[in-house]
């Protein structure tokens, strides 16, 4: 798929069929993921990938309930692995770099994952110590986002957005 045609189609869909995402796919994510920038290269952040039911329905709790997050047949958590940054950079690096590098990472994932005709949903809104002990996150280690992934249900509508003449400042 064509990358406008990927950012155009990708939507956050919180409905997903029974279809399993096989492991080819899975790890051609990953190694999409892996071609993200990141400040000094360091790729500052962890990927933990969930595919157990159990573990799946836990997710969800931790996720305020979202029933999606356990209905997806592979869930993506992107942590911020602060520490590795703090070594290189010092504050920018535990406060803002490894935060970046896994959102960053994170979006890769959604495109990704969207080219290959798949459907998912960023997840911000969930409890981070329920989440960290899930993943068994390092000290340092802080989820930013919950991406459930799987073949859609159904394509959701338009959001919306913004003017850009709302985002957009000339200097
Ligand atoms: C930081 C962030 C947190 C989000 N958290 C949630 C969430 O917890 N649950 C959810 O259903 N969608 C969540 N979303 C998805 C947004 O609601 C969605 O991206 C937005 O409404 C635009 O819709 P679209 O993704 O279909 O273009 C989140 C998105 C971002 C970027």
């Amino acid at each position: 798929m064509d990358f406008f045609d990927t950012v155009d189609k990708r939507r956050s869909t919180r409905a997903f069929q029974a279809k399993e995402v096989d492991v080819k796919t899975i790890k051609q994510i990953l190694d999409t993921v892996n071609l993200a920038p990141s400040a000094g290269d360091l790729q500052a952040y962890r990927i933990s990938i969930v595919k157990s039911k159990k573990t799946k329905e836990e997710l969800m709790s931790a996720c305020l309930d979202q029933e999606f997050v356990a209905q997806a047949s592979v869930v993506f958590i992107f942590s911020a692995d602060k520490k590795q940054s703090e070594v290189k950079y010092g504050a920018r690096g535990y406060e803002l770099y490894a935060v970046q590098d896994a959102t960053i990472a994170a979006a890769y994932c959604q495109l990704a994952a969207t080219a290959l005709g798949l459907a998912c949903a960023w997840v911000g809104a969930f409890d981070p110590l329920e989440v960290s002990r899930i993943i068994n996150a390092e000290p340092e280690e802080v989820p930013v986002a919950v991406i459930p992934v799987g073949y859609p249900n159904a394509r959701p509508s338009w959001t919306g957005r913004k003017e850009l003449k709302e985002l957009v400042r000339q200097i």
